[in-house]
Parts: structure tokens; C-alpha cells; sequence
């Protein structure tokens, strides 16, 4: 006999990773949200609650991020019952944290505990995707899959994406520095424009190759050489204030790469784990002295995906 009632965390990510724009993202378990799920008797899915953030979410079921994934899963097995759902959030709305992707991915792991039979993660992966559309307005998977299966993925294809994991290059720390600003997703993708030029397509496809390169040969020479966001960043830097300035100060302190997390306003950058204190005082002291207030966090590479809580 299935349980009746799972609480499941998803931790942050970050999205595009610079080079990887909608394929390539990492978890970080600092942030994350948890979202519980009940079984209930008749099929549907009713948002309980939503804690944790100032802003009203939508309570709809098809408007929410996790009712939509829940939706998605209910209609692909065809689930006799349904669920009702509590959602905790942990991370900040609007930040580039991805923060929606981990409310459908705690909510799919969460209903897969209540399952008579458990499905994979490949299939969980398209439910929670159907839900981060209804934020983003589009299913890339750089947020949903490192959430899902932790660490550093690539989401390759599409319809499901195949996921494969990029082993984190040894001695490297990721820091991550969220100012207290938003910016919607939709907006930030609303910005950019549909066609990419001929060189900067060049050149974003030598990075991409020679950051994954790189990671998989602990090359840290050849991660700093190619963690350079020539198509995506330039069109975007202008939403977050001080974010070139953040940039160059975190490469002044030994930074390997730094660029925007997700759509932002959050910023990222790798670095070599002695650097990785002195980047991230180096990215706080920047939005501070515009008197943006920020939190920040040095964190693995290698950070556990979306897991079910003991109870
Ligand atoms: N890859 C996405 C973007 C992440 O940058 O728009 C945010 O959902």
C-alpha cells in the first residue's frame, strides 16, 4: 500500500551556466523549496497553502508551477486519485534561483513517493517541465534538470531532453549572489532577440564545447578561457544594476567566470576554492555600494537533487 502524504525538497539552480543558455545548469542545496502532497480520494489538484513568500502565487492549480506538474502527471498516468499540496517557499521570487522549476520538481518527487508504482526520473523530468512553462512561457530544462538530478547537467534534445551529468571539476567552488531584486523570466526572455549573429554563434559554441571540455579534463585554464557568455549576457546586463561592475570585481578576485544565473538578477561565478571567499566579498561589496542588499553563498558543484524528506 502507497503512503498517503510525502514532503519532498528541491534545491536551487542555476540556469545557462553562462554558456549554456536553456541547456546547461547546476543545483545548489543553500536555497530550495518543499512542497508536500496528499493523497486525496477524487483525481484534481488543490493548492492548500503557499508559505514563504511576500507575493501572492497563483492558487490555481493550472497557474502554479507545481499544480501544473502535478496536472501533467495526473493526465500522462491517468491517476484514479488526486492531490492536495502544500508548498514551503524557500527560495526567493523572480530571482533567477529557480525557484519555479523547484516547486514542480519537489511536487512530481513528492507524488512519486504516493505512487503504487514509482516512475523514473526521466518521466518525472517532463512533468515538472510542463510546470516551469507556466512561469517561463517555454520548457527549458537547464533549471528543471539539475534540480531533479543534482549536480552539474546538461539537457540535450528535446521532448524529453536527455540528461547528462558534467562531472564538477575537482578544486572548484560555484559562488552565487542573489540581490533583493527581481526580474520576471518572461520579461527577460522578452529582451533578447530571435536571431543570433553568425561570430557570436562561433564563439558561444567554442565556449560551451571548451567548458565541458574543461570539466571533464579539470582543465581550469581552459573552464576560465571559455566561461564567457557572448550571445545571451550582453543583452540582458543592462536589467541588473552594477551587474558589469560585479563581473569584472569577481574576476579581479581570481574568478574563473562569472555571469547571470538563469534570467537573473542573480549572478554566479566559478572559481578556484581559495579564490572562492574573496569572490563572493567581491560580488557583495559591489551591489552594497548601491545599496542593493544581497545574500550570496560559496557552494559545491556537486549538490544532491530533489529528494523525499523523512518523515
Ligand atoms: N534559461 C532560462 C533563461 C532560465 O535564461 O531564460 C530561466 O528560466
Amino acid at each position: 500500500m502507497a503512503i498517503e502524504r510525502a514532503t519532498a525538497f528541491a534545491p536551487g539552480s542555476v540556469g545557462n551556466v553562462g554558456v549554456g543558455f536553456d541547456i546547461l545548469g547546476f543545483a545548489f542545496g543553500a536555497v530550495g523549496d518543499r512542497v508536500t502532497v496528499t493523497r486525496r480520494p477524487t483525481p484534481g489538484v488543490n493548492i492548500r497553502a503557499i508559505s514563504g513568500v511576500p507575493d501572492a502565487l497563483p492558487q490555481d492549480a493550472e497557474q502554479n508551477t507545481a499544480g501544473g506538474a502535478l496536472l501533467a502527471m495526473q493526465e500522462a498516468l491517468r491517476l484514479p486519485f488526486g492531490f492536495d499540496v502544500e508548498i514551503e517557499k524557500g527560495i526567493p521570487l523572480s530571482s533567477g534561483l529557480g525557484g519555479s522549476a523547484a516547486s514542480a520538481v519537489a511536487a512530481v518527487v513528492a507524488a512519486n513517493a504516493l505512487l503504487d508504482v514509482p516512475r523514473p526520473m526521466a518521466q518525472l523530468l517532463t512533468y515538472a517541465l510542463q510546470g516551469e512553462a507556466i512561469a517561463s512561457g517555454s520548457k527549458h530544462a537547464d533549471n528543471v534538470a539539475p534540480c531533479l538530478y543534482g549536480g552539474l547537467v546538461l539537457a540535450i534534445g528535446a521532448e524529453p531532453p536527455r540528461i547528462a551529468s558534467i562531472p564538477a571539476p575537482a578544486g572548484v567552488r560555484a559562488i552565487v549572489v542573489h540581490p533583493h531584486l527581481q526580474i520576471a523570466t518572461k520579461a527577460a526572455r522578452a529582451v533578447l532577440r530571435p536571431d543570433v549573429p553568425m561570430p557570436s554563434f562561433i564563439e558561444q559554441t567554442a565556449n560551451l564545447a571548451g567548458f565541458i571540455t574543461g570539466c571533464f579534463a579539470g582543465d581550469l585554464d581552459l573552464i576560465a578561457a571559455s566561461l564567457r557568455d557572448v550571445v545571451i549576457e550582453p543583452q540582458r546586463a543592462h536589467l541588473i544594476p552594477r551587474f558589469e561592475a560585479a563581473r569584472d570585481a569577481a574576476l579581479s578576485a581570481g574568478a574563473l567566470g562569472c555571469s547571470i544565473s538563469g534570467a537573473g538578477p542573480s549572478v554566479f561565478a566559478f572559481a578556484r576554492e581559495e579564490c572562492a571567499e574573496a569572490v563572493l566579498a567581491a560580488l557583495l561589496t559591489v551591489f552594497a555600494s548601491r545599496s542593493i542588499a544581497s545574500d550570496g553563498w560559496v557552494v559545491d558543484l556537486n549538490s544532491r537533487g530533489a529528494h523525499v524528506l523523512p518523515t
